[in-house]
C-alpha cells in the first residue's frame, strides 16, 4: 500500500559539491539546488573544494554573491580548513555552517598532511559548529585522536568501513563529541558492483568496499547519525574519457538518496523513524538549524515501482550509479516557509532559497 508521509521541519544534506565558481560545467548553484529540491531537501551545505578553494573570506563572499537569488533551497557553506585559513576563522564564523578538513587526497587541493597542522586547525576553530573531516584508512583514527586531544566536535564524513564504524562506536562510548555520516552508495553498493557500473560510476572517495563492510553499516545503524549524499558531480565526458585509474572521483546523489532509502524502508532494512532522523532531525541538530514549522517534505513510499533514469535528473551531471534501479519511494511535495516549491515532483516556484 502506498503511503504519504510528511517529514516536518526541514531536511538537510550537509555534504554536497556544487562546483561554483570554477567548474560550472559540472554543476552550479541553480542546477545543484534544483537537484536538491527534486531530491526532497530543503537545505544543503556546499563543500569548499572548488578550483579556487573556499579558504578565504573573499572566496566565501564570492560564493555568497553568486548564490544569492539563484538558489531553490536554503544553502549554507562549509569553509576549508588549512593552517593558512585558520587565521581567518574568526572573520568568517558567522557566515559558514561548518569547517571541512581533508586528511586524504581527493577532488581539490586542500590536503592537511601532518598532525601538527591538524592540531593548529582544530585548536583555532571557534567551536560553534562541528569540524567535518574527510578521513580514510590511517587518518580516520588520527582524526578521532585529535578530537580527544582538543575537545572539538568532530564529524566524520562518508564512512564506509567496518573498522571505521567500530572506531566511532568506541569513541562515542568514550564520550567523545563525535558524529558521523554515511552515503547511500556505501550502504547499497560494494566493490564487486563497480565493474558492472558505467565508466566511473563506481569510482568515488572513499571507494566502494566489501560486502562485509557494507553489512556492518546496516548492522550498526544506531551509531550512524546522518545520511549525506556527498553529491559530487562530474560530467559524463570527464568520467568516460579517463582510464579507470585516472578518472575523477565522485558520483551524484541528491536525487537518488531519498527514493533509494525509502525503498530500503519498504524492504524492511530500516525504520521510517530512523530515516527521518538521519535526514532531518539529527542533521539539523548537529549543524544548528532550527526546525521550521512551515517547512516540510512529503514523500510517498511503498507505491508501485519505477525505474531511476539518469536522463531525468536535474543535476548537470546526468549520471548515477543507480541508473536503472527499481525503487518504490519518491519525493512528492516540498514547502519552504509556507510556499509550495515542489508539487507532485515538479518544481513550481522561482528560486527562493536563503543563504543560511
Ligand atoms: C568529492 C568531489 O568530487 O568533490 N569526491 C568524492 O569522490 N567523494 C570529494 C570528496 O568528498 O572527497
Ligand atoms: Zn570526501
Ligand atoms: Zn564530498
Ligand atoms: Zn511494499
Amino acid at each position: 500500500m502506498a503511503e504519504r508521509i510528511v517529514i516536518p521541519g526541514g531536511t538537510l544534506d550537509a555534504h554536497v559539491h556544487f562546483r561554483q565558481p570554477g567548474a560550472t560545467h559540472k554543476e552550479d548553484f541553480v542546477t545543484g539546488t534544483r537537484a536538491a529540491l527534486k531530491g526532497g531537501y530543503t537545505a544543503v551545505f556546499d563543500m569548499p573544494n572548488n578550483p579556487i578553494p573556499t579558504v578565504t573570506p573573499s572566496a566565501l563572499d564570492e560564493k555568497r554573491r553568486l548564490a544569492n537569488g539563484n538558489i531553490y533551497v536554503d544553502l549554507g557553506f562549509n569553509y576549508g580548513g588549512t593552517v593558512e585559513s585558520s587565521k581567518t576563522f574568526g572573520l568568517v564564523q558567522d557566515r559558514i555552517r561548518a569547517l571541512k578538513v581533508y586528511m586524504n587526497p581527493t577532488t581539490g587541493n586542500l590536503l592537511v598532511k601532518t598532525d601538527q597542522e591538524l592540531e593548529t586547525i582544530f585548536t583555532r576553530w571557534p567551536r560553534k559548529y562541528p569540524i567535518m573531516v574527510h578521513a580514510e584508512g590511517q587518518t580516520f583514527e588520527r582524526a578521532i585522536n585529535m578530537a580527544r586531544k582538543t575537545g572539538q566536535r568532530l564529524h566524520l564524513c562518508h564512512m564506509s568501513l567496518k573498522r571505521e564504524i567500530e572506531m566511532v562506536r568506541d569513541a562515542k562510548n568514550e564520550g567523545l563529541p563525535v558524529t558521523c555520516e554515511v552515503s547511500a552508495h556505501h550502504l547499497l553498493l560494494t566493490e564487486e558492483d563497480a565493474d558492472s557500473l558505467p565508466t566511473g560510476q563506481g569510482r568515488m572517495k572513499p571507494p566502494l568496499a566489501t560486502s562485509e563492510d557494507r553489512d556492518s553499516l546496516w548492522e550498526n545503524l544506531d551509531v550512524i547519525d546522518i545520511l549525506a549524499s556527498d553529491h559530487a558531480p562530474h560530467t559524463r565526458e570527464e568520467k568516460d574519457n579517463f582510464e579507470e585509474e585516472k578518472g575523477p572521483y565522485g558520483v551524484t546523489g541528491l536525487e537518488t538518496t531519498l527514493p533509494l532509502m525509502l525503498t530500503a524502508v519498504d524492504d524492511g532494512l530500516l525504520t521510517l523513524e530512523k530515516l527521518i532522523d538521519m535526514i532531518s532531525t539529527k542533521p539539523r541538530k548537529i549543524f544548528g538549524l532550527r526546525e521550521d514549522p512551515r517547512t516540510f517534505t512529503e514523500v510517498i513510499f511503498g507505491e508501485s515501482s519505477y525505474v531511476i533514469d539518469s536522463k531525468n535528473l536535474e543535476t548537470r551531471a546526468k549520471q548515477t550509479p543507480f541508473d536503472g534501479y527499481r525503487v518504490t519511494g519518491r519525493v512528492a511535495n516540498v514547502e519552504l516557509r509556507g510556499v509550495r516549491i515542489l508539487n507532485e515532483g515538479e518544481i513550481v516556484a522561482l528560486p527562493q532559497g536563503r543563504i543560511i
